[in-house]
């Protein structure tokens, strides 16, 4: 079996971001910085790591910010310059001529509508899908674990992370069958599956590798879970015709699409950096030790920040 090279990642960020209102209103969700990075950038840094080398942003009307973020910020960069500032800072945000792709969903009818949309784009190669709002941290980042495992074994691979039972009917689940180390056969995929119906607890948490034929399948994919176009459901139709396989990654997941993990994410970064760590770690223990929760909460805390902080 040949396996074709990845070269191509496809980020959807034409959501609307309604959990985030009224950050979300005027500013792309993707663009949420954690502690002073973009979302977005977290991501496009884990594709460039992962020997990707052209980013397909589908975006929708009033995300030019992200446009923007990955262009020269001309003004900024000359003031800079003549004030004498190191452009270091601005290093990621740089990428080669043509290596960025911008294509519309004039409407958001849901992320497998969102793929589909990049068709074109994409042609006829395998291809990686990035949800910038699950940040992923790992060593090697998420994407580079997961190409490792492609380039052995080809087909499509989603990431796999175990959640725990109250927490399936909110995303894609995988069905597992066979399992080899970190890598799980793919028997089905659901989405949304009602309480008590998941296949397993293996989710997957917005990181993919699939071959092109899946573009063909969503060109008719009828509307799913949530009267929206789902990817899980188009997906599901290449089991059986081509490999499929979770990757079951190793790191930590923060779902910064929600309220709580990404003031979580924010926290666990800002502790494991050294400007800022000391003096957010010092916070949060004054924090909780003020705070009412009984002694053990406190107490767990305490040991999360002191992990994190030697981290
Ligand atoms: P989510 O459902 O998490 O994002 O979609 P959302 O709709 O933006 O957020 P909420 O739920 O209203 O707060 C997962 C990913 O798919 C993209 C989103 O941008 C996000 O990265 N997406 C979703 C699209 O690009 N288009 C769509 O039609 C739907």
């Amino acid at each position: 079996m040949m396996i074709k090279p990845l070269r191509k990642a496809v980020f959807p960020v034409g959501g609307l971001g309604t959990r985030f209102l009224p950050a979300t209103k005027a500013m792309p969700k993707e663009m949420l910085p954690v502690v002073d990075r973009p979302l977005i950038q977290y991501a496009v840094d884990e594709a460039l790591e992962a020997g990707i080398e052209q980013m397909i942003f589908v975006t929708g009307r009033g995300k030019s910010a992200i446009e923007d973020h990955f262009d020269i910020a001309y003004e900024l960069e000359a003031t800079m310059r003549e004030r004498g500032k190191s452009m270091e800072l601005l290093h990621q945000t740089r990428l080669k001529p043509g290596a960025v792709t911008y294509v519309r969903q004039q409407e958001p009818m849901g992320l497998g509508h969102a793929i589909w949309c990049a068709r074109d784009i994409v042609g006829d190669e395998p291809f990686a899908i990035f949800l910038a709002d699950e940040l992923m941290a790992g060593t090697p980042g998420c994407m580079k674990q997961m190409v490792d495992a492609y380039q052995q074994i080809g087909g499509n691979i989603v990431c796999g992370y175990e959640v725990p039972d109250d927490e399936t009917d909110r995303y894609g689940i995988v069905e597992p069958g066979i399992e080899n180390g970190a890598l799980v056969e793919v028997r089905g995929l659901v989405e949304k599956p009602r309480r008590g119906t998941a296949p397993s607890n293996l989710m997957i948490p917005g990181r993919y590798i699939l071959q092109p034929e899946v573009m063909q399948v969503l060109e008719t994919q009828e509307k799913g879970a949530g009267g929206e176009i789902q990817l899980t459901d188009a997906m599901a139709q290449l089991i059986g015709r081509q490999p499929f396989h979770a990757w079951r990654f190793d790191g930590e997941r923060h779902d910064c699409g929600d309220k709580a993990g990404y003031i979580q994410a924010n926290l666990a970064f800002a502790l494991q950096r050294e400007d800022i760590g000391p003096q957010v770690g010092a916070f949060a223990r004054k924090l909780f030790g003020n705070h009412p929760a009984p002694r053990e909460a406190v107490q767990l805390v305490d040991e999360v920040i002191t992990v994190q902080l030697r981290a």
